[in-house]
Order: C-alpha cells, then sequence, then structure tokens
C-alpha cells in the first residue's frame, strides 16, 4: 500500500523531472546552431540539385540555384523561398513526401537526401533563409 505522502512526493518529484526536461530542450532550440548557406546548404544544393535546376540544363521549372540570387527567384510556382518560413517554402515543400505538386524532390528512386540533410534546409529557411 502505497501512503498518500509517497504518493505526493512522487508527483512532485515527476513534475519536477519533466520541467528540468523541458527545460533543457528549450536550452537547445536558444542553442541551434546557425546553417550557413555557403558551408552548409549550398553544398548540398550544388551536388543534389544544380544538375538539372540550372540555365544551362534549360530547366522546366524555371527556378534555377547556381547562386543564392538564382535560389532566391521565382520558378513556375513563384518564390520558392519565404525567409522565416519553411512550411509556407515550396524549396522546403518539394522535400517532402508528398509535395505539394509534381515529385518530390531530388526526382530519383535511387538518390534521396537525408533527414538531416533535409533539415538543413528546414533551418536556413526559417532562420531567415540568410546569404551566410
Ligand atoms: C533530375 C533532375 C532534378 C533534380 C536533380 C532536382 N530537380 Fe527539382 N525539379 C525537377 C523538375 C523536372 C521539376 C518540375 C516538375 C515538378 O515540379 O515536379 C522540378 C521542380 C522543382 C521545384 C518547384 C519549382 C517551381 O516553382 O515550380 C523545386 C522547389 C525543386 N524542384 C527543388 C529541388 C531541390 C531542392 C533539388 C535538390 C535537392 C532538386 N529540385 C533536384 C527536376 C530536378
Amino acid at each position: 500500500m502505497l501512503r498518500p505522502v509517497t504518493v505526493i512526493l512522487g508527483v512532485c518529484l515527476s513534475a519536477f523531472l519533466i520541467g528540468r526536461s523541458s527545460n533543457g530542450d528549450h536550452q537547445q532550440n536558444k542553442k541551434e546552431r546557425e546553417v550557413s548557406y555557403a558551408k552548409d546548404l549550398f553544398p548540398v544544393v550544388e551536388k543534389y540539385c544544380v544538375v538539372c535546376h540550372s540555365r544551362e540544363a534549360d530547366h522546366p521549372s524555371g527556378l534555377f540555384m547556381e547562386t543564392y540570387e538564382d535560389l532566391m527567384g521565382e520558378g513556375r510556382h513563384g518564390k520558392a523561398v519565404i525567409p522565416g518560413n519553411a512550411g509556407k517554402s515550396i524549396l522546403y515543400q518539394k522535400l517532402l513526401s508528398p509535395p505539394p505538386f509534381g515529385r518530390a524532390m531530388p526526382p530519383s528512386k535511387r538518390i534521396k537526401l537525408t533527414p538531416e540533410q533535409i533539415e538543413l534546409f528546414r533551418l536556413w529557411i526559417n532562420q531567415g533563409a540568410k546569404n551566410n
């Protein structure tokens, strides 16, 4: 039989522990690392996207990715990047399955971005899509 006092102590201890762990998460969010366009994002774009999304390839979507300015420009469906809002950015939406239109990027059965690489796009856009 548990005595009421034990139960109360248990509840207090759990509340304390839960409080601590959510604080921990909060601190991690605060310290979330800043994603650099040049060092983190562009190498992924260059490796997996530019081959198709270039003027040279005369890409049908009209969205080019060779430079920062290209990426911030408009494709057939308008601006692909809404700084600060990955959820509304076509660039990020097209990496998810199912995408809002067409195929998920890159459109290949063999080549897939890792969840970490997709997360880079999300963070970079949410952090303001800076040319950093
Ligand atoms: C094999 C060629 C190919 C590769 C590689 C590729 N794409 Fe695409 N992409 C396409 C085609 C074709 C379309 C147009 C059809 C569609 O929307 O599915 C497109 C459309 C898009 C669009 C929609 C633009 C608009 O306004 O309509 C975005 C955003 C996009 N791709 C992002 C990416 C990203 C990010 C990568 C790299 C991770 C990538 N793509 C790699 C072929 C490619």
